[in-house]
């Protein structure tokens, strides 16, 4: 056993000791959400209203089955002491559904769910950064936040993963005696031009793709850009951000050949179908009352917390061995390996023991 899967093993070990979500779902209300503040994260309120407008999104996509009702917002240490801020009683940011903290290595400001258990598995936690949150920018590169909260919260609660795939972003489509290379999405109905972008200097020119025939292949450096305006309702888990989109992908609108870890983590089937047969889903039924506003409270920490210094390769004792460099794009689903490949979102091992900075073991 490799040092890599030592820590994996010994990481999970600890998550599953661990990890107690108190989330309750209480006649389609989530309540008892606990959002985690780093005290790493500089204090700022603008931090505390759009996380609390983004709870506001209501849960169109589900039916009018699911939203937020109560969430909790763990105000770091390190901020100031407002009158509002009640005590905290069992919340920790170790056990936060969502952590704001700094970004995780190569993941910059992306937003992620960190998820390896399987299909229609609950997750670990969302990381968002305070960027995230802050930075209007990034509104038109993710979508409106709050329906990028709603594609995070789909992997988190109901084990559902993405329709896009950064490694494989192309598939060969058979159908009706034809093959051609589609661009991996959900629905199939979502339209785009496949264009290859070359630069040199500051002056970029964009051409349509060169379709090779003989192999079925695009050529190398050949993108799919989705048009602006789209006409298919689905999918939340594939591009978030369009207007028009407002479902996630059934049984009819799914896309069974494109080459994501959707159809490979839950073998073929839809996300909406996953989402159906979650506990969530059968032990609730559509919401006909008027929707109620979120409340939320924000709760301080009574006593000081030993937060673990921060990671660095340099600093680490010298019996352990520095982690591999890059990390690796993606690794063995630690309990079937040889069923899935997941990607590491972050990898396991170095979040959970080699990078306390990124969810500290808290101690009160
Ligand atoms: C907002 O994000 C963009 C893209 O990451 C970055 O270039 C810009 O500097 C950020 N703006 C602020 C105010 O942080
Ligand atoms: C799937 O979604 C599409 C688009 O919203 C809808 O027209 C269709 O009836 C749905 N199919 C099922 C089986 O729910
Ligand atoms: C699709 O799902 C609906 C229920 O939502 C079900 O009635 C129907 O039989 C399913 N169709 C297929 C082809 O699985």
């Amino acid at each position: 056993m490799g040092f890599n899967r030592l820590v994996l093993l010994l990481a999970l070990q600890l998550l599953y000791t661990m990890r107690v979500s108190m989330v309750q779902l209480n006649t389609g209300g989530y309540e008892d959400i606990v959002i985690g503040i780093n005290p790493k994260i500089p204090e700022d309120n603008r931090i505390i209203e759009n996380l609390k407008r983004l709870l506001l999104t209501y849960f169109h996509a589900t039916k009018q089955r699911f939203y937020f009702k109560m969430v909790k917002i763990l105000i770091p240490l390190t901020w100031k002491t407002k009158p509002e801020y009640l005590r905290v009683r069992t919340e920790s940011y170790d056990k936060a559904e969502i952590i704001v903290a700094d970004p995780f290595l190569k993941y910059g400001d992306e937003p992620y769910t960190l998820q390896y258990e399987g299909c229609g598995e609950k997750g670990r936690y969302i990381h968002f950064t305070s960027n995230f949150l802050l930075n209007e920018t990034l509104v038109d590169v993710y979508g409106p936040r709050g329906r990028v909260f709603v594609h995070e919260w789909a992997h988190l609660r109901w084990g559902v993963y993405d329709e896009y795939n950064y490694d494989a972003p192309f598939y060969v489509s058979a159908g009706s005696g034809t093959t051609k290379v589609e661009a991996t999405r959900c629905s199939a109905d979502v339209t785009g031009k496949y264009v290859v972008q070359s630069c040199k200097g500051d002056s970029c020119i964009t051409r349509p793709c060169k379709y090779d025939y003989r192999t079925d292949l695009y050529e190398a450096g050949c993108i799919f850009v989705p048009d602006r305006r789209q006409n298919t309702p689905a999918s939340i888990m594939y591009m978030q951000g369009f207007s028009s989109v407002t479902e996630f992908c059934n049984n009819t609108t799914h896309n069974i050949q494109a080459t994501n870890l959707q159809n490979k983590v839950c073998n073929y089937r839809s996300t909406w179908e996953v989402i159906m047969s979650s506990p969530d889903f059968t032990s609730s039924s559509s919401i006909s009352a008027p929707y109620q506003r979120p409340t939320s409270h924000c709760c301080r920490p009574k006593t000081e917390f030993n937060i673990p210094p921060p990671y660095h390769p340099t600093s680490l004792p010298p019996h352990i061995p520095a982690p591999p460099n890059p990390p690796p794009l993606s690794c063995h689903h630690p309990l079937s390996p040889n069923l899935i490949t997941i990607p590491c979102l972050p990898p396991i091992s170095t979040v959970f023991l080699l990078c306390p900075v990124e969810l500290p073991l808290f101690h009160p």
